[in-house]
């Protein structure tokens, strides 16, 4: 039953009782699990109220149901651009097309959880509501879209939505009833996926900063042959990583397990706790959530306190600390290795921008990744995925599969000129896309926009972009190095400097592409392409804002940021 989690316990009861049965149904779209654990919550909190409530992950869930569901709650997450989650792709597909069923019947109501740094906030979530609505289903509560502080809405939303669902099936129940349908087996999907990632091997793995640079960013190969994966230049690498092991043996001291203890891994089947840390759980992230449930263990006045004051003090608190530091803070007692592992989160994979294309390079892969490491609260810290690969010797299986990203794609008539904006790793997509259209010899002019912090150290790829220049297959190369001087240089201030020629481009036919940052650089790259069109074309705010929207809608000026 892999994806479905009945979630049902006192199901008997039902039957028994006068009340109506209330079948209520929740599919979440999630990338990083934050989607899945807050529709389980719901869940139980839905169960107590009486409802008979099963949960899918969107990717396991029997599509010919949907015109069947009485209640249906959809929380989901948008990835990148707007994008679904991998696991709300075919379902959100599915529902947009001419095949999708009329859902007179349904009721709905969706939850979105987003991050407002982002483009296209909660766009996902919305496309589903609207979406919903189109074919036919009734909206049973607005839908509510959380930013990252995602708790007090949640709230508001599934106390608001349980309340409408309850009078929905009073009023339907006995009509309805006899359709609920059984859950579904269903069979895991076919090929490799995110379901069933390939353990591919490590081909190399270097740092493409030199010595003497505050940055470390790894180029790192990996073979796919015989996975049957394919990939686009553009698309992005999910890679599943493994945990510290010093940091598993850290936990593992503080609760007093010895690792061999059974424990419901990341499909439901037992895995020893050590094996379940390591692979299977996310004991880095620390939410409000995680300390919500360790509190009943520790049973800390400290930690109570901080949960209970309302005043902002447990936000102050997280910053900066990982889950190690309240474990720590708040020693635990647990009676059994299952109740330790059901405070965390399953591990989420991580997604990269390939940096490579395959045409270039047949049965390979590449990434450009920037390894996290840093210091806060006297403990040394990394990031997970970061460094999990950085540190990964040649020859390592990885389990990886491909997360497609169609949008993002060199031009698809291969005479249009192409302004890529990229700094630090947000070179990535762009390597791939040179890479390709020197590949299949596309006459269209290449223009690359690349900045880091220092240019004796932090030039990445530069033969690789010089060769190409030399070549003629890129055709102007532009480079902020932000720390070679005394003033900040970044990429926006050479696209300003060089307004006439890129509107030139644009007019042209050109298509925009910014890849990297999302808070801040894309955010004034964006800037400094609206100041281009209005001053160099002669616009007004409007005239330009209008002019950006045009190329956005004719997928002329797209995005892949974080
Ligand atoms: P900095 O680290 O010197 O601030 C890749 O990380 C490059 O992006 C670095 O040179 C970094 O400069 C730069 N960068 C940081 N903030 C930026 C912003 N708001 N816009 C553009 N580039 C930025």
């Amino acid at each position: 039953l892999a994806g479905m989690f009945s979630s049902s316990p006192a199901m008997s009861d039902f039957a028994e009782d006068s009340a109506p049965a209330r079948p209520l149904t929740i599919l979440f779209g999630s990338q990083t699990g934050n989607a899945e654990s807050v529709a389980k919550q719901a869940a139980k909190k839905a169960n107590v109220q009486g409802f008979q409530t099963t949960v899918f992950d969107m990717e396991a869930y029997p599509k010919e149901n949907l015109a069947a569901e009485q209640n249906l709650l959809i929380i989901t997450s948008t990835y990148g651009e707007g994008e679904p989650p991998d696991n709300a792709m075919e379902l959100h597909a599915f529902l947009l097309s001419d095949a999708a069923p009329k859902l007179e019947n349904v009721h709905f109501s969706v939850l979105g959880l987003g991050d407002s740094n982002y483009p296209d906030f909660n766009e996902c979530a919305k496309q589903f509501d609207v979406r919903l609505a189109e074919l036919g289903a009734q909206r049973m509560h607005d839908g509510v879209y959380c930013d990252v502080d995602f708790d007090d809405d949640f709230e508001a939303w599934l106390t608001g939505t349980l309340a409408a669902a309850g009078d929905v099936t009073a009023t339907t129940s006995s009509a309805t009833q006899s359709q609920t349908v059984a859950p579904v087996a269903v069979e895991a999907p076919a090929g490799h996926s995110r379901k069933n990632p390939f353990p591919a091997k490590l081909l190399s793995n270097y740092n493409l900063n030199k010595v003497g640079s505050a940055k470390e960013t790894r180029h790192v190969e990996i073979c796919l042959e015989g996975s049957g994966l394919e990939y686009e230049a553009g698309d992005a690498l999910g890679v599943f990583p493994v945990n510290c092991t010093d940091l598993v043996e850290e936990l593992l001291a503080l609760t007093g397990f010895d690792g061999e203890e059974a424990v419901p891994g990341m499909d439901g089947a037992e895995v020893a706790l050590r094996l379940a840390l390591a692979e299977h759980y996310d004991i880095t992230n620390l939410s409000k959530l995680f300390l919500a449930n360790l509190a009943p263990f520790s049973n800390h006045e400290k930690l109570n306190k901080l949960l209970a004051d309302g005043n902002g003090n447990i936000d102050e608190y997280i910053k900066g600390r990982q889950i190690i530091d309240p474990l720590v803070d708040f020693p635990g007692k647990w009676s059994s290795a299952a109740e330790f592992i059901d405070m965390f989160k399953k591990l989420a994979p991580r997604l990269y921008s390939i940096s490579s294309s395959p045409k270039a390079h047949p049965g390979h892969v590449h990434l450009t990744v920037g390894a996290v490491r840093y210091e806060t609260h006297g403990r040394s810290r990394k990031g997970v995925c970061s460094t999990f690969l950085a540190d990964l010797p040649a020859g390592t299986p990885v389990r990886v599969y491909v997360h497609p990203n169609k949008h993002f794609k060199p031009p698809a008539d291969p005479n249009r000129p192409m302004i890529m904006v990229g700094p630090g790793t947000g070179i990535a997509p762009f390597r791939a896309f040179l890479e390709e259209r020197h590949a299949v010899d596309a006459p269209g002019k290449n223009w690359l926009f690349f900045g880091d912090q220092k240019s004796a150290f932090d030039f990445l790829y530069e033969d690789q972009l010089n060769e190409l220049k030399e070549a003629e297959k890129l055709h102007r190369l532009d480079l902020a190095f932000s720390r070679d001087s005394a003033e900040k240089f970044y990429v926006q201030h050479l696209m300003i400097q060089q307004g006439e020629e890129l509107f030139t481009w644009l007019e042209e036919g050109g298509h925009f592409y910014v890849c990297g940052d999302a808070s801040r650089m894309a955010k004034d790259v964006d800037a400094a392409l609206h100041e281009i069109v209005k001053t160099v074309g002669r616009k007004t705010e409007e005239e330009a804002a209008a002019y950006i929207d045009d190329l956005r809608k004719q997928k002329r000026y797209v995005r892949d940021v974080y």
